[in-house]
């Protein structure tokens, strides 16, 4: 037989119960939310000029641009590095080549040597050509690489997909 004071007993405890659970469900979704999202995006390609503004032969340099993204937090645009891009001959099986600013040997800023006719990094003196390749001893290889894609439009915006590099390394292998 149950007692009126064992129904109040219970009836608290469910009720205590359900106001539990109600408040941990939004707390164990908002932890388990980057488990349902799936992994955190990986940088794709993102416009930094219109080819028409790249004069050919002559390189530039670019800030890429882009939202940062981890398992929480959407990040604001800012710039997460820089491009150096270099307009390709008329014909050429790629119509621009990009790299990035960062040197290989520990990470400074490529800067354009002077007379423009190659890339010089100024904190150890790397000195590369027009083709990232490099000049001296000092970088232990050429500049690095980016993806590089141009919109369909007449005139096509060109898109680079901006990624980072090992320092001080033979080989060229992504920083995650
Ligand atoms: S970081 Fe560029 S030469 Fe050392």
């Amino acid at each position: 037989m149950i007692t009126r004071r064992d129904f109040y007993c219970w009836g608290t405890n469910l009720l205590g119960g359900l106001i539990t659970l109600g408040l941990a469900v939004p707390g164990v979704g908002y932890l388990l939310d980057p488990l349902l999202r799936g992994r955190p995006r990986a940088g794709g390609y993102r416009p930094v000029t219109r080819l028409g503004e790249l004069p050919e032969g002559v390189p530039r340099v670019f800030a890429v641009i882009e939202a940062r993204e981890d398992a929480w937090v959407t990040y604001p645009q800012e710039p997460v590095g820089s491009a150096w891009l270099v307009r390709q001959p008329e014909g050429a099986a790629v119509p621009v080549v990009a790299y990035t600013a960062e040197c290989p040997h520990l990470g400074c800023a490529v800067s354009l040597a002077e007379g423009g006719r190659g890339f010089l990094c100024p904190c150890h003196q790397s000195r590369f050509d027009l083709q990232g390749r490099p000049l001296n001893a000092v970088p232990p290889r050429g500049m690095d690489r980016l993806d590089v894609q141009l919109s369909d439009d007449s005139d096509p915006v060109v898109l680079v997909r901006f990624q980072r590099f090992r320092t001080a390394s033979q080989e060229k292998i992504p920083r995650v």
